[in-house]
């Protein structure tokens, strides 16, 4: 006996139910569903999310599944293969860096706080769900990426003045410190950074990259300003400690990134607490969670908070970030749910001003 026939748009129908908790949207109004295949009384299709670094991915998964079992009749067998595809977003669109989908910015209100640390985690961890992703070290005074990602080869330019950055842990790398000549003290005065940045930025064959992490020098300055100028930022996430949050210098970053029209992607609270290597006691140093308070007064994310563990800093040193090198420490764990809410408010952008406009076919 056979059963019903099963129609392409009686599945879509049933996929009309799951919404993305982050757009708001369902997932055939996203245009999420491709490449359906019906055979009898099997159903088959992709979910094509918008980073493979989704934290819902399973619960999207599922809900699809049983939305299709349970509102199509005559369905035994649902496959959803889970695939993504990071968008960019709409507008403004520059004509500079045209292969590079996302530019996130990270910075600090002061030194110190983790923000070269937060960035390569952060960069590591995005690789390893398979996102093609690239990290920046901007900061001219203290560049420490090189040896946070034993990335430490200089590049040497091509006779075309093309850059070919280096690639550690997944990742494409390039500091600004490669083009400082040697161990010479450096004073880069403004223009001399400008056009560091630049050529690190426009020179850099970045190649394809879902995702490229801009790791900051401390502070509001050139160097922020030039990269904003240079480059159509996605947004920027700011790290904070818990002691610093209550001061200015975090509010005046933060500021400074509204005024230049650059979304804050969010806050991350960095040595927020402390687990004692021990007895595993955890420890409010500082009182931790007010990052956590200004980012919800201010209405803008709170992205997750870091522990302070000497493990973070001794895999930092040796090069391997801790989000790979020990995914599964509680540290490796923070690092983890970070990079998973930065990749969704990324995705956010990208949906931000074209949502509306999407029609149902
Ligand atoms: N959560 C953490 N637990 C323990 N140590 C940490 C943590 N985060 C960062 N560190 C260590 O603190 C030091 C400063 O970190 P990092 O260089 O990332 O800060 P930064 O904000 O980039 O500094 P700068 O302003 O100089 O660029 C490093 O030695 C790093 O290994
Ligand atoms: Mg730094």
């Amino acid at each position: 006996m056979t059963g019903p026939t099963i129609t392409e748009s009686q599945v879509l129908d049933a996929l009309r139910s799951v919404m993305d908790p982050d757009l708001h949207r369902d997932i055939v109004a996203l245009g999420f569903i491709r490449n359906m295949k019906i055979e009898g009384s099997a159903v088959a299709f992709d979910v094509n999310l918008t980073t493979p670094a989704c934290p819902v991915k399973d619960r999207l998964r599922d809900e699809a599944r049983q939305a299709v079992l349970a509102k199509v009749p005559g369905v035994t067998d649902v496959r959803v293969n889970m695939t993504a595809e990071v968008r960019r977003p709409q507008a403004p669109d520059t004509s500079a860096l045209k292969t590079v989908r996302n530019i996130i910015a990270v910075g600090s209100g002061k030194g110190g706080v983790g923000k070269s640390t937060v960035a390569a985690n952060l960069a590591a961890s995005l690789a390893a769900t398979g996102a093609t992703v690239g990290l920046l070290d901007a900061d001219i005074y203290g560049p420490s990426i090189p040896i946070m990602m034993a990335a430490g080869s200089p590049a040497e330019p091509r006779p075309d003045n093309t850059i070919e950055p280096g690639l550690a842990h997944g990742v494409r790398v390039m500091s600004m410190g490669y083009l400082t000549p040697g161990d010479q003290p450096l004073i880069w005065r403004g223009p001399m950074a400008h056009k560091a940045l630049q050529q690190s930025l426009l020179a850099v064959n970045w190649g394809e990259l879902d995702y490229l992490v801009v790791d900051l020098p401390p502070g509001t300055g050139d160097v922020h300003l030039t990269l904003v100028q240079t480059v159509s930022v996605t947004g920027a996430v700011i790290v904070s400690t818990p002691q610093d949050v209550g001061l200015q210098i975090s509010m005046k970053t933060l500021r400074m990134f509204q005024q230049t029209k650059v979304p804050i992607l969010g806050i991350v609270e960095n040595m927020s607490y402390y687990v004692c290597p021990h007895c595993g006691e955890r420890d409010d140093l500082f009182g931790h969670g007010g990052a956590k308070e200004a980012a919800s007064s201010m209405k803008i994310p709170f992205l997750g908070e870091i522990p302070l563990d000497t493990a973070i800093r001794r895999f930092a040193d040796q090069g391997t970030p801790i989000a790979i090198a020990d995914p599964e420490s509680s540290s490796g764990v923070a690092y983890h749910a970070v990079m998973g809410s930065l990749a969704r408010e990324v995705s956010k952008q990208a949906f931000k001003n074209i949502a509306l406009t999407i029609v149902e076919e």
